[in-house]
């Protein structure tokens, strides 16, 4: 991607939103997959791999340390694992372009093992904060010999010879933090154990056990969980089945309930319960999201979802939800724009420091159409009406997420709208703009 040539785009109103869709798969299970993978002695097969940027930059890095990764179809993969503990010295930087989960996933895996690597990114990413990953690593045994302004990408890192196993207390929400910490916890002897109080999206543990390793979660207090991993696993290849991305899925989900006359079904989603909190907030607004058929998916939980056009109703958000729906802010406050009365989503500090400051990024795409919105303290505020003005132009930011939400809420407004740059859409979710196409969208 040439951040040089930005490529801006237009929704409008047009008719209703109608058909079926299946959006690709999960970003968080995909970069999961090719690492344990590479962390594997053997052969592993994925099939249903999210072919995002994000993704493609892991799978790059997971082959410059050691790993035979290889494209065998159409989102299908083989890769070739080393072992815990195997990864080789990469020749050259570890590129991570936009994705926070890849650069502080693939951290916790070289930190365990021998070798010293860097790690890189764009310049959404060079603002991120690593120091979270990089303070439990540390007394895991790794060293950081070089690191960027506080704590930021580019850094390198020296990866334990003999890892330590270490009991730690996450201090923020972050699926990131207790997956580095996990995957480093693979390659120190005995128990490596995180403790998060408010539970966070737990792929890692899923698929770690998926690959035979020991890990148990129970727990802890009123919402957290206590996750316990035995360290140096023989890890056995699997074959992966990835689900499709319910954060993908929800851009389509709320353009259908925003756009009038539009039925929407979505195939195969995801409703792992650590991802659903966007589901449970559209219902309480009101929305019309039927679960169709249940089932199982390589272990995840799937349904498809017949979503219909609806009236909504502003809600109050609960902080605690934060965790199961973080990414999906944006899209919600697009809904909440569309719905009668004021809707407050409480507790989004860790909003802050996505891909880009995505508090204020959500504010300013729903001023810039008409919305009134405030912040408080780290709470949105969003008061609704049917239907926005539109009409202006949003300042994506590097932001795949807002890009999305902001072509969404064109479909609806009353206006058009544009976003100043659609490439970071390929980030997470390649095909977005002819999925939205093929059920009706008008973007030009
Ligand atoms: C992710 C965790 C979340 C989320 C991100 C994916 C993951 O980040 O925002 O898109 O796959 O673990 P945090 O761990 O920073 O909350």
């Amino acid at each position: 991607m040439n951040p040089a040539e930005p490529m801006p785009l237009a929704a409008r109103q047009g008719g209703p939103l109608q058909g079926r869709a299946r959006v690709p798969g999960d970003k968080s299970i995909s970069h999961r997959a090719l690492i344990l993978a590479a962390l594997t002695v053997g052969e592993t097969t994925i099939s249903g791999l999210l072919e995002g940027e994000d993704v493609l930059h892991t799978a790059e890095a997971m082959q410059a340390l050691g790993a035979r990764v290889e494209r065998t179809g159409d989102s299908a993969w083989r890769i070739h694992g080393v072992g815990v503990s195997g990864f080789a010295q990469p020749a050259r930087v570890l590129d991570f372009g936009n994705s926070g989960t890849g650069v502080r996933l693939a951290i916790g895996a070289v930190a365990g093992a021998p070798v010293t690597a860097t790690f890189d990114g764009d310049e959404s990413l060079r603002g991120r904060p690593m120091r979270r990953v990089l303070d439990p690593l540390e007394k895991m045994g790794a060293r950081v010999v070089q690191v960027a302004d506080d704590g930021r990408v580019p850094l390198t890192l020296q990866g334990a010879s003999d890892p330590i196993p270490i009991i730690y207390e996450s201090p923020v929400p972050s699926a990131q933090l207790k997956s580095a910490v996990l995957l480093a916890g693979l390659a120190a002897p005995g128990e490596t154990t995180v403790i998060e109080t408010e539970a966070t999206r737990d792929h890692t543990e899923r698929l770690l056990k998926h690959f035979g390793a020991k890990v148990t979660s129970k727990p802890y207090g009123d919402h957290g969980r206590r996750v316990v991993l035995q360290g140096q696993p023989e890890l056995a290849p699997a074959n992966v089945i990835v689900p499709a991305d319910p954060s993908s899925a929800a851009f389509p989900l709320v353009a259908a309930l925003i756009v009038p006359g539009s039925e929407l079904v979505l195939d195969a989603v995801m409703t792992n319960p650590l991802r659903t909190g966007l589901l449970t907030t559209l219902r309480e607004m009101g929305a019309s999201i039927e679960t169709l058929e249940k089932r199982d998916d390589g272990g995840e939980e799937v349904a498809d979802l017949r979503v219909r056009a609806s009236v909504l109703k502003g809600v109050e958000v609960p902080p605690e939800r934060a965790p199961s729906m973080i990414d999906e802010y944006p899209i919600l406050a697009v809904a909440a724009s569309f719905a009668e009365g004021v809707t407050r989503m409480r507790g989004l500090k860790e909003l802050r420091v996505k891909e880009s400051d995505r508090l204020t990024a959500t504010a300013d795409m729903l001023r810039a159409n008409g919305v009134a919105v405030e912040i408080e303290n780290d709470d949105l505020i969003v008061h609704g009406k049917d239907r926005p003005a539109g009409g202006g132009e949003v300042k994506t930011q590097m932001d795949h997420r807002i890009a999305m939400s902001a072509l969404v809420m064109g479909l609806g407004s009353e206006n058009a709208l544009r976003i100043d740059d659609s490439a970071f859409i390929a980030t997470s979710f390649p095909g977005f703009v002819d999925l939205m196409r093929s059920v009706g969208a008008d973007f030009s």
